[in-house]
């Protein structure tokens, strides 16, 4: 077949890794590689009971069409919750998404010309790289380290006035597990308004702290209407529902919506319909103290275990809350060769080439602490170390 495909699909290649994790999906791999919740957590009653209640009361709703800002209801309580994260917002700023995930398709649609330059850390969020990849995005990574990425940088850069956005990850970043300093916070806030800067803050993560205190968001700083904030019902309900939500300006927000409209009209009214029952009839604060307690412990054996059985030349980020720790190990070491045998062996992780989107990162690993049990992270790394003790 002789099929001519758009020019935006030559940027977007295949990815080896994403073959080789197939390979984990076998039965019996311990998998590190994916960024899942842990499934026997997820509120199964809860939900069900409200999924009757909303069939029960409002069905006709629940299956018709529905605005393309989603739920008036959800969006009160999220802006409920919003206010909760120390952002003032009201229900009319909130736009649903169909994840957070349609929240980066749809900021590449506004405001991505090809070629046009948005400015990253580095590492960061792989699906993030494909969603903006899709538009044929400059990718400007900007210099991150353990406070998260530097703002004297995000300065120097947008000082040139070039980029279109800064993407960041305020917290538990996906992949490192870092998080973005208080004073950081507020000082990208003062560059986004100096410089006329975007900064888009995708902040799935804002909820799942298990350590020390939570931290104000960036857009809890914004003075000039320049910071959009994403986040989502992904990890503090279930990521099956795929819904989360964007709050942006009102003029930013339009432009939105009309993208949002020609993406899927609106997200499922059924999908928005039971998450706000649940939200409104069940206690979802417990339910977030729940995940915080079991993954909270699952880092901690996993931090454990890699003291105990890594060999030397290897370090780990020690996040406060999130999903992800990431290992740097020696500059000789290739995680891509490590992946191969582990699969092997019977565990998977992702190497660090994919969060980095101009090349790099080759000896390093995100490693995912939400989806396993203790005893099985306590396995999984025994197995891993191994491999790394063998190839040093
Ligand atoms: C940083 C980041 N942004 C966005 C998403 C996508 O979330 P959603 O399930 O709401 O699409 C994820 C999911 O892991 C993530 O880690």
């Amino acid at each position: 077949m002789n099929t001519a495909y758009a020019q935006r699909m030559s940027a977007m290649k295949p990815s080896t890794i994403r073959e080789m994790l197939k390979l984990s999906e076998r039965p019996g791999v311990i998998s590190f590689a994916g960024g899942l919740p842990a499934p026997e957590l997820f509120p199964v009653d809860d939900i069900r009971a409200a999924a009757e209640r909303v069939l029960a009361e409002s069905g006709a709703q629940a299956f018709q069409y529905g605005a393309s800002e989603g739920i008036a209801s959800l969006r009160e309580q999220i802006a409920d919750e919003m206010a909760a994260r120390s952002i003032a917002c009201s229900a009319d700023d909130v736009l649903i998404t169909t994840g957070s995930q349609q929240g980066l398709d749809l900021l590449g649609k506004v405001f991505l010309d090809p070629g046009d330059a948005i400015l990253t850390e580095t590492p960061t969020y792989l699906a993030a790289i494909q969603a903006f990849q899709c538009f044929e995005a400059n990718f400007q990574p900007v210099a991150t380290d353990d406070e998260g990425v530097v703002p004297e940088a995000v300065d120097e850069l947008a000082a040139r006035g070039l980029a279109r956005f800064l993407y960041v990850i305020p917290n538990f970043q996906n992949p490192t597990g870092r998080t973005l300093s208080l004073a950081r916070r507020r000082q990208l806030a003062e560059i986004a308004a100096r410089r006329k800067l975007l900064i888009v803050e995708d902040d799935p993560y804002a909820r799942l702290r298990y350590r020390g205190e939570h931290l104000p968001p960036i857009k809890s700083f914004d003075t000039s209407g320049q910071v959009i904030y994403l986040s989502t019902f992904s990890k503090t309900v279930a990521p099956g529902f795929r819904t989360g939500w964007i709050v942006a300006s009102p003029e930013v927000r339009d432009k939105l919506v009309i993208a949002k409209q020609a993406a899927d009209l609106h997200t499922s009214s059924f999908d928005q319909l039971v998450l706000e029952r649940y939200l409104r009839d069940f206690d979802n604060s417990l339910h977030v103290e729940r995940v915080c307690a079991a993954y909270g412990e699952r880092y901690a054996v996993m931090d454990e275990t890699l003291r105990r059985q890594m060999p030397e030349g290897f370090s780990w980020t020690r996040p406060e809350g999130g999903m992800f720790l990431w290992v740097s190990g020696p500059e000789t070491m290739d995680a891509m060769a490590v992946l191969a045998e582990a699969v092997d062996a019977g565990v998977a992780f992702v190497p660090g080439t994919d969060f980095f989107p101009r090349g790099g990162g080759e000896n390093h690993m995100r490693l995912n602490f939400s989806n396993a049990k203790p005893e099985v992270i306590r396995d999984g790394i025994a197995r891993l170390a191994a491999i790394c003790a063998r190839r040093l």
